[in-house]
């Protein structure tokens, strides 16, 4: 899950897509990145904290990171939150099978319309769209990718 800051967004999209792990048993290992460096080490955006604890999920372990060439290797997917993260991930990327496993994350949700999940860095009120836009998403994925194993 990739998105500028790696505090805002891509750690909502970490959380709710391991809460979907984990109950549907998938056994993925999911994680999340930045395209930028600027707040490595830094845990995500308190506004982002509250909004996962309203739905029952706790982000504050994670800590950023900045994306790197290897994590297109080591991951099979890698979704990125807006078009100009994924222009930026696909620069990593050693060739066409790298490019492949990129995906912009709301393309599940609405195929071919190039949508992009909004920074909400300097919206206070846009962290609930986020959360439902990513919560959406998660479910495609773990549809579309994920044997459900749930009873
Ligand atoms: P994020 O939000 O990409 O969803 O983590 C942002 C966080 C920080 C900044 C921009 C976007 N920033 O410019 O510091």
């Amino acid at each position: 899950m990739v998105c500028l800051g790696n505090i805002c967004r891509s750690p909502l999209a970490e959380g709710i897509m391991k809460e979907k792990v984990r109950r549907r048993n998938l056994g993925w290992e999911v994680d999340s990145a930045g395209t930028g460096y600027w707040h490595t080490g830094e845990g995500p955006d308190p506004r982002s904290v509250a909004i996962a604890q309203r739905k029952g999920i706790d982000i504050r372990s994670q800590r950023a990171r900045q994306i790197r060439p290897k994590d297109l290797e080591e991951f099979d997917l890698i979704f990125a939150m807006d078009t100009q993260n994924f222009r930026d991930i696909r620069l990593l990327a050693a060739g066409a099978e790298q490019e492949q496993k990129i995906h912009l994350i709301l393309d599940l949700v609405h195929p071919g319309e190039a949508r992009s999940v909004p920074d909400p860095y300097y919206d206070d009120d846009g962290f609930e769209g986020v959360f439902r836009m990513l919560e959406e998403a998660c479910e495609q994925i773990a549809t579309r990718w994920g044997e459900n194993r749930e009873a």
